[in-house]
């Protein structure tokens, strides 16, 4: 049987959801729960043959929603990629209920030593293109009254040593988010900054070699964790709204 056929329904059922970064750590653990959810799932990233296995992963654990899933192969840094990724889903979907924005790159070193090309780099991710791929899809986020999830970091509110590029895009990032929620509240789009401490993602084990350290995954925040949080954030009744949402391991180690 359909699940459509039974009641109730889920609050996320149907939606249409588009998550960058979705072949990799926390956007695909947000993608996978959202499927689980039963929302149909726009996966983006660079890389089509892990996007594809993203896919078959959702599709094999969706159970009877009859929700769809489809890959976009973008990379974020090119802004003609990303108007060809908004006419597409308009194409494929014709609307968008939720957007996450959880692509992101990271560089670390002190001031003195970082080259200024990692911030461009960082700012194009990080900043500019969530910022062109909100501007571009936001008439189909407006006509679903729908929602904007920006995946922030804990240095996105306070930066702390060797991450001063990366911890700046992040503060911009906040800056484009709190500005859209101001514009948009009204249409009843919903918008959230997620912060996140140390989560255990292919990004977090490299930042991990770059210091240094022993990875030890199992002491970090879990990728799952956060799309438990994020889902259970969209689900909410549409009369209230998260604006910033922060997320810590409640065992603190090191400075995680
Ligand atoms: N992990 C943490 O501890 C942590 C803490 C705080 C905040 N965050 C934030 O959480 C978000 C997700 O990070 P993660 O830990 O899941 O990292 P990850 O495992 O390295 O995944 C990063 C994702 O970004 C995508 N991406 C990078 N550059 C791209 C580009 N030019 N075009 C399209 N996609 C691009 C990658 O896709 P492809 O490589 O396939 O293109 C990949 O899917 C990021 O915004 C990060 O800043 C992470």
């Amino acid at each position: 049987m359909n699940k459509s056929d039974q009641s109730p329904m889920t609050p996320l059922e149907n939606h249409i959801a588009v998550v960058t970064g979705a072949s990799s750590g926390i956007g695909k653990a947000i993608a996978l729960r959202l499927s689980e959810e039963g929302a149909s799932l726009c996966l983006v990233g660079r890389n089509n043959d892990i996007l594809q296995e993203v896919a078959e992963n959702i599709k094999k654990k969706r159970g009877g929603f009859s929700s769809q899933v489809k890959t976009y192969q973008v990379d974020l840094k090119t802004d003609e990629q990303i108007h060809q990724l908004r006419e597409q889903i308009q194409k494929d979907f014709g609307s968008v209920d939720i957007l996450v924005h959880s692509a992101g790159l990271f560089y670390m070193g002190r001031v003195k030593d970082v080259s200024i090309r990692y911030f461009d780099e960082q700012y194009q991710v990080n900043v500019r293109a969530p910022y062109l791929l909100t501007q571009t899809m936001l008439p189909m986020i407006r006509s679903r009254a729908g929602q904007v999830v920006f995946i922030n970091s804990s240095v996105g509110v306070k930066a702390k040593a060797m991450v001063s590029q990366y911890a700046a895009t992040k503060h911009a990032l906040r800056a484009v988010a709190d500005s859209l929620r101001e514009e948009v509240n009204a249409d009843g789009i919903r918008v959230v900054s997620i912060y996140l401490g140390r989560t255990a993602t292919p990004m977090q084990a490299a930042i991990y070699e770059r210091e240094g350290r022993v990875y030890q995954p199992e002491q970090l925040m879990q990728p799952q964790d956060v799309s438990e949080a994020v889902v259970n954030v969209l689900a909410l009744p549409k009369s209230i709204e998260v604006t910033d949402f922060h997320i810590r391991p409640l065992h603190k180690s090191d400075d995680i």
